[in-house]
C-alpha cells in the first residue's frame, strides 16, 4: 500500500518548532493531520490557478472531513502573483470569510503561493497560524522550510517580507507527478546544491541513481526530499535569521540570481540559473579554495545529467557583475561567495578577485 510511506523531519527552533511530513497520501489526510496540531475552526487555502485546479478540491474535502471550515482562494499561477495586489485581495477574502486570531491559512503550492500565503498569515491580524503544503520540488526543499515569506515589488524580487515559520509542512510526493518536466528538474538543482554544500553521501546518490531521480521514483523522492529538507533544517536551526551560516544556502545563488536578472526573468529558471551559478562557483572553489578538479566535474556532470545548463551564453559578465553589486545581500558592493572546499563541505562569506571573477565567466562555455 502506497500510504505506509511517510517520514517526519523536526525543524527544531523551540517554541516555534515544527515538523516536515514526507510522503504519499498525506493531501487526503490533511484534515485529520491539522486537527492533530490544533488547528480547527476557519481557514483560508490559498492556491494558484494551475495547482488548485488539480489539489484544490481534495484538500478542501479532506479538510471538511474534520469540521475545518476552509475557503478556498486562487491566484493566477506564476511569479506575477507575488505582488500586493494579489495580497491585498487574499486579506479582502480572509476578512470576508471572518477569519480571526484562531483561524489559519494553507499555502497549497510552490514557492509562489508558500511565499505569498506565509506573508498573508505574518500579517493578518499580527499574525497567525500556517501550513504549508508545497507542490513542486523548489517549495519541499527549501521555500516551505525556514519561515521566509514575502512578496516582490516592481523595484526587485521578495523587497518586502516578514519571518515567520508554519505550524507544519506536509510534503505529498503524489502531487509531484503532475509538475511540469522543466520545473522538476529545475528543483533538482537546489538538491544537488544541498549535496555540494553538506552532504556527500547525498551527492553519490544522485549521481548513481541519477535516472531514477528523472523518472520520480517515489521511494527515491522520499529519501531525497527529506534529507535535503534536514540539512536546510540544520542550517535554519542554527541561524534562524540569516545572520551568518544560513549565507551557505546561497551556493550558486549570487551569479543565478544575476543571470536570472540579466536574461530577463523567466529565460531561465531560478533552478537554472542556480546551475550555472554552481558551476561558476566550483570553478572559483577550485581556484580558491582547493576543490579538487575531478569535484568540479562532477559537479558539472550531475547537473548536465538533470538537462540543467552550465553556461548562459548571451549574458555578459559586465551586466551579470553590475547587477550583483546592486543586490541587496551584497557587502558594501562587494559581493561575497559560498565557496566548496570538496563535495559536501563549504564556507561562506569568500571575497574573490574581480580578474579571476571575469576569467571564469569567460571559460565557463570552454
Ligand atoms: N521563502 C524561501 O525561502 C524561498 C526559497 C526559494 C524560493 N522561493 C521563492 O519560490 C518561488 C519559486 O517557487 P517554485 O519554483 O515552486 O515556483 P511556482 O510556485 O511558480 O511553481 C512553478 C509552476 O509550477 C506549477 N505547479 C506547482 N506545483 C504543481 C504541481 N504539483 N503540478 C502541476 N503544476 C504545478 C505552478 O502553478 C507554477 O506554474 C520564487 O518566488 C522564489 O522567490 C522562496
Ligand atoms: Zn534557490
Amino acid at each position: 500500500m502506497l500510504e505506509s510511506m511517510a517520514r517526519d523531519v523536526l525543524v527544531d527552533l523551540g517554541e516555534r518548532s515544527y515538523t516536515i511530513d514526507i510522503g504519499l497520501s498525506l493531501l487526503a489526510n490533511a484534515g485529520s493531520t491539522c486537527s492533530g496540531l490544533g488547528l480547527s475552526g476557519k481557514c483560508l487555502i490559498v492556491s494558484d490557478s494551475d495547482v488548485g485546479e488539480r489539489y484544490g478540491e481534495n484538500l478542501h474535502t479532506a479538510l471538511s472531513a474534520a469540521g475545518i471550515d476552509a475557503r478556498f482562494v486562487a491566484v493566477p499561477s506564476g511569479e506575477n502573483s507575488k505582488s500586493h495586489e494579489q495580497l491585498l485581495a487574499l486579506y479582502h477574502a480572509a476578512l470576508e470569510h471572518g477569519l480571526d486570531r484562531s483561524s489559519f491559512v494553507v499555502a497549497l503550492g510552490g514557492g509562489v503561493v508558500g511565499d505569498l500565503a506565509g506573508y498573508l498569515a505574518a500579517t493578518y491580524l499580527r499574525g497567525i497560524r500556517y501550513i504549508q503544503i508545497p507542490t513542486t520540488i523548489v517549495s519541499m526543499v527549501d521555500s516551505a522550510v525556514g519561515g521566509k515569506t514575502g512578496i516582490n515589488m516592481p523595484e526587485g524580487k521578495n523587497l518586502i517580507g516578514a519571518f515567520w515559520q508554519p505550524h507544519a509542512v506536509i510534503a505529498d510526493l503524489e502531487t509531484l507527478a503532475t509538475l511540469p518536466d522543466r520545473e522538476y528538474r529545475s528543483g533538482l538543482a537546489e538538491v544537488v546544491k544541498y549535496g555540494v554544500i553538506a552532504d556527500a553521501e547525498l551527492f553519490d546518490r544522485l549521481e548513481i541513481q541519477a535516472a531514477d531521480v528523472l523518472a520520480r521514483d517515489p521511494g527515491l523522492l522520499e529519501e531525497i526530499v527529506a534529507r535535503s529538507c534536514e540539512i536546510k533544517a540544520d542550517v535554519v536551526r542554527d541561524d534562524e535569521r540569516e545572520g551568518g551560516l544560513r549565507a551557505i544556502l546561497n551556493y550558486g545563488h549570487t551569479v543565478g540570481h544575476a543571470i536570472e536578472k540579466v536574461a530577463s526573468y523567466g529565460t531561465f529558471l531560478h533552478g537554472e540559473a542556480i546551475a550555472v551559478g554552481m558551476v561558476f562557483a566550483a570553478e572559483v572553489s577550485a581556484r580558491r579554495v582547493g576543490l579538487q578538479a575531478e569535484s568540479v566535474k562532477r559537479i558539472r556532470a550531475l547537473l548536465a545529467a538533470f538537462g540543467l545548463p552550465g553556461t548562459a551564453t548571451g549574458c555578459a559578465w559586465s551586466a551579470v557583475r553590475e547587477t550583483i553589486r546592486v543586490d541587496k545581500k551584497s557587502v558594501a558592493s562587494n559581493p561575497r561567495f559560498v565557496l566548496a572546499e570538496s563535495i559536501g563541505r563549504a564556507q561562506f562569506g569568500c571575497e574573490v578577485e574581480e580578474k579571476l571573477l571575469e576569467e571564469i565567466w569567460n571559460g565557463l562555455g570552454k
